[in-house]
């Protein structure tokens, strides 16, 4: 059996469309023009194409988006300086810096600098601990981008063996989180797997549903896993350059062998990626909505 494929291409196009026509009413009946800035620090190549694809995306779905590069010697001081000016500025909804920063700049200290109601990543502790608690508040992209996808896909996650693999704060941790929530599309019991993991293979056998968030191309394999498992591969590795000199991605799952056993699996590219940059999108639209008082 082959796998279907869960495509977050699809998918956020599907979702895109939705904000491109709340965008176009919020414009049209209330005069609001959801606002983001993107902030990144130094050169490096990966973030600066994140960052140009959550422009790019930005501008097609009408919101007013500006993007802001420093060098990499850029001071804390003056990063913390421009977040706050972005923090005092109304056509400004949503603020990312993105991540990660230079080794000289304290990340924790400019994340907690950012206005919790502008932190569209949702990094913010406000928001990490109203996510907790299961209070409204900006989900973080990626996680709410596989919670979405799951769902969308149809796939049932009450009383479901979730196993994730990977305890970043970016994505294992909260997506853990999110999946034992007490809402639709959360009811799991849920396992996390890290590095410590004393036998990760036990877990990931018994996976309904596994999220792999591990860093590591292709490493799990067709033997990892049961007849039936829907997985969801948050695995973005570099592992090579293609013929027309792009960079060649690999998931943390190797998709040819375990596509054979899985119910359904999302490819690298075209599976969480999409998704993360259009949850993006959402929180700005909903951070608007909220500035306005129309939430
Ligand atoms: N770097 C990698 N992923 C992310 C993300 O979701 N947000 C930010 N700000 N930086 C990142």
């Amino acid at each position: 059996m082959s796998a279907k494929i869960i495509s977050g291409t699809e998918t956020a196009k599907v979702i895109r469309e939705e904000l491109k026509a709340e965008v176009a009413e919020l414009v049209e009946k209330h005069n609001v023009v959801p606002g983001l800035v993107t902030i990144l620090v130094g050169e490096d190549p990966a973030s600066q194409s994140y960052v140009a694809a959550k422009n790019k995306t930005a501008h097609a779905l009408g919101i007013h988006s500006e993007q802001v590069t420093l060098d990499a010697d850029t001071s804390e001081a003056d990063l913390l300086a421009l977040v706050d000016k972005y923090n005092n500025d109304e056509k400004i909804h949503g603020i990312l810096v993105q991540l990660p920063l230079p080794k000289h700049i304290d990340e924790a200290k400019v994340l907690y600098a950012i206005d919790p109601d502008k932190d569209v990543d949702g990094f913010h502790p406000v928001n990490v601990g109203k996510m907790v608690i299961g209070e409204q508040c900006f989900l973080p992209c990626t996680p709410h981008g596989v919670l979405e996808l799951i769902q969308r896909a149809g796939v049932e996650t009450s009383g479901a063996e979730v196993v994730v693999v990977g305890r970043s704060n970016i994505v294992g941790k909260p997506v853990a989180n999110l999946m034992l929530q007490k809402r639709d599309g959360g009811n799991a019991t849920v396992t996390l797997c890290h590095t410590r993991t004393k036998d990760m293979e036990f877990h990931t056998k018994r996976a309904d549903i596994l999220i792999v968030a591990a860093g590591v191309a292709n490493m799990i394999k067709a033997d990892q896993v049961k007849d039936g498992v829907v997985v969801i591969d948050v695995g973005v590795n570099r592992v090579g350059v293609t013929d027309s000199g792009k960079a060649k991605l690999a998931g943390d799952v190797d998709f040819d062998s375990v596509k054979e056993k899985a119910a359904a699996i999302t490819p690298v590219p075209g599976g969480v990626g999409p998704m993360t940059i259009t949850m993006l999108m959402k929180n700005t639209v909903q951070s608007a909505r909220q500035f306005a008082g129309l939430a």
